[in-house]
């Protein structure tokens, strides 16, 4: 009796962690789809989504803020602003050194052609503000290819520059209340459609040789070529972004990180007439040369549709090297291929340690596919003998809806990819005669539908598979798989609170949401 009136402190406290944990839980699991409330880790705080944040460097507020307006900005959608945005970062660009400086873009129709951004820099667009890209090609003028291509990807020679540059910068954000860049590439389209361009289209948005940057609560539309590049770059966080273009608009790739390092793309939305996210390193003997990876990136909840191309690739263009890449928690639909492996001989490099986990597909055409190219290099240079090295490609948690084929694993002759292991890959809605198609590849395979090739039954790799697939699980035992420790220890510092990740919770099936916070 004595126990129940006077119950210890201790006693007390239990039940009261018992109740508020069991809230919690009830709570998150109610409201959130299931893999949103994953990870944290081991750290124990909480059972908050992984955040990118850990990967930016915050930086103070700025000192100055202005406004376009206070350079003589004109936001009517005639007005050419040009000049007045390249006179605006120039005046800016004085405070980098003391403090920063922040430029706001107020709600209107903000016509430009292309400007240079500057380091400890603040790019906002304010609700209802929309940056047009001008439609004289005058404003896009012509800069040096990247030594990694050699050449414009599309034309020999130089380039046009992208809407917004930004070269050897630090420190930058690009953010707002999803103010919009458009770079009507309407235009552009047509020169590529009616075989009149010149030179190598422009991205919307290209940030070169810089650190430390956050693209982010933006909508991005109408790229004239692939939208965001972010090319020889590290630490750059790309999150709560939609991306738009119309699904036959040629070349219109989401993100690209190129040659870059230490990339995280999360909470995004992209609908394009190309690859959603395409990581990539250097073209051919330009790629080898420079020799400039791309490493440990993270796309977490990306969810899209590209009918002609594929939600997540990794080439074609990996000539430097692409390693340690994650992507996890996708939801693609109406789309040619889900993942995608695309390279080919003379492309020299590596795809090394590349985990695909937890993706849901509907109507995707290919779920998974690795594929050669098709004699696409940039000169006759190119080294026949100069083959990619594939190994440590690991998929797992898959379920694809009405897709049309089973998995196209094409490898390249002589240079065999190794070490592709998949799990619990399950692929519905296939004639019941679709078989994998394996030519030039081994590895393993567990708990898979259709059943998979001899190819991916080797003996010799499953151990090796099964250790490293192991640890990828989709509910909450993945808290204690090695990858989430790591996650959690880099992104620990989540700053995430509860109204973005209830905002981030979609109220229909397709998942992740299509909005952002
Ligand atoms: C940017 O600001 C940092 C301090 O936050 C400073 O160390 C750096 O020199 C600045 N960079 C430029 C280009 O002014
Ligand atoms: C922007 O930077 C590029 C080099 O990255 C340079 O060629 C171009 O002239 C610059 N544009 C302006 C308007 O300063
Ligand atoms: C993102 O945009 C929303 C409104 O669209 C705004 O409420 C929120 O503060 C923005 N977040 C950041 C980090 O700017
Ligand atoms: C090609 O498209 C451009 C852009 O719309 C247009 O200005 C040009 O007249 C077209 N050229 C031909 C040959 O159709
Ligand atoms: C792989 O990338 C992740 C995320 O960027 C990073 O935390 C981890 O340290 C990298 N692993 C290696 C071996 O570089
Ligand atoms: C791939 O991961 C293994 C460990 O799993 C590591 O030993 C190796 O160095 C990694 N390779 C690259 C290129 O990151
Ligand atoms: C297999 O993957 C699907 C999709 O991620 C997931 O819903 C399911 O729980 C997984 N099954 C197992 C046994 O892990
Ligand atoms: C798959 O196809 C069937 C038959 O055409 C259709 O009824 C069903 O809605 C489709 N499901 C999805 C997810 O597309
Ligand atoms: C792999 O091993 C299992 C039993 O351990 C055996 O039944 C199977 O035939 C082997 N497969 C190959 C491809 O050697
Ligand atoms: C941001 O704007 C885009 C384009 O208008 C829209 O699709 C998206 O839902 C918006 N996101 C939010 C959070 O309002």
């Amino acid at each position: 009796m004595g126990g129940f009136t006077r119950p210890s402190w201790a006693f007390l406290l239990l039940v009261f962690i018992v109740l508020v944990v069991s809230c919690f839980q009830i709570g998150t699991k109610t409201v959130f789809p299931r893999w949103v409330v994953l990870g944290g880790g081991e750290t124990g705080i909480s059972e908050e989504a992984p955040s990118c944040f850990g990967l930016f460097r915050e930086v103070p507020p700025r000192k100055v803020v202005m406004s376009i307006r206070d350079f003589g900005g004109v936001g009517d959608g005639v007005t050419s602003n040009t000049e007045t945005f390249r006179r605006a970062i120039r005046y800016m660009q004085s405070f980098g050194n003391i403090g920063g400086s922040q430029l706001n873009v107020p709600r209107g129709r903000w016509v430009t052609g292309s400007f240079n951004l500057t380091s400890n820099f603040t790019l906002f667009l304010e609700e209802g503000a929309v940056i047009l890209g001008s439609q004289d090609l005058e404003d896009w003028p012509i800069i040096e290819p990247l030594p990694s291509y050699g050449r414009g990807r599309e034309r020999l020679g130089g380039r046009h520059i992208s809407l917004i540059h930004g070269d050897a910068l630090a420190n930058v954000v690009i953010t707002g209340q999803n103010g919009t860049i458009d770079g009507q590439g309407k235009m552009w389209w047509e020169l590529w459609w009616n075989r009149t361009l010149e030179h190598t289209r422009g991205h919307l948005l290209e940030i070169k040789n810089s650190h430390n940057i956050l693209i982010s609560n933006l909508t991005f539309m109408n790229s004239p070529f692939w939208t965001i590049h972010p090319v020889y770059c590290s630490n750059v966080v790309i999150k709560d972004v939609t991306i738009l273009a119309p699904l036959n608009a040629p070349n219109t790739d989401g993100i690209d990180p190129d040659s870059s390092t230490n990339v995280c793309i999360e909470d995004c939305y992209i609908e394009s007439g190309d690859d959603l996210v395409a990581v990539k390193s250097g073209w051919d003997q330009y790629g080898i040369a420079m020799a400039r990876p791309s490493s440990n990136i993270i796309v977490r909840r990306l969810s899209g549709t590209t009918p002609t191309c594929s939600g997540v690739g990794i080439g074609s263009e990996m000539s430097g090297g692409i390693s340690n890449v994650t992507m996890e928690d996708l939801h693609i639909w109406d789309s040619a291929a889900g993942v995608r492996i695309k390279t080919d001989k003379g492309r020299g490099g590596y795809v090394v340690n590349i985990t695909i986990n937890n993706i849901r597909m509907e109507r995707v055409k290919v779920p998974i596919r690795f594929s050669r190219g098709s004699n696409d290099h940039p000169d006759d240079g190119w080294d026949p003998k100069a083959v990619p090295k594939i190994k440590g490609i690991f998929i797992s948690n898959v379920v694809s809806l009405n897709s049309t084929k089973a998995p196209l694993l094409e490898g390249i002759e002589g240079a065999p990819y190794e070490g592709i292991c998949m799990k619990n890959v399950t692929l519905l809605g296939l004639a019941p005669a679709a078989k994998w198609h394996c030519e030039f590849v081994s590895g393993f395979t567990d708990a898979v539908f259709p059943v998979s090739c001899p190819q991916m039954q080797s003996n010799v790799s499953s151990s090796w598979c099964l250790d490293h697939l192991g640890n990828l699980q989709i509910d909450s035992s993945r808290k204690s798989s090695r990858k989430s420790v790591t996650l959690g220890m880099a992104m620990g510092q989540s700053q995430q609170n509860p109204e973005l990740i209830r905002e981030l919770t979609p109220t229909h099936p397709n998942l992740p949401t299509k909005g952002m916070v």
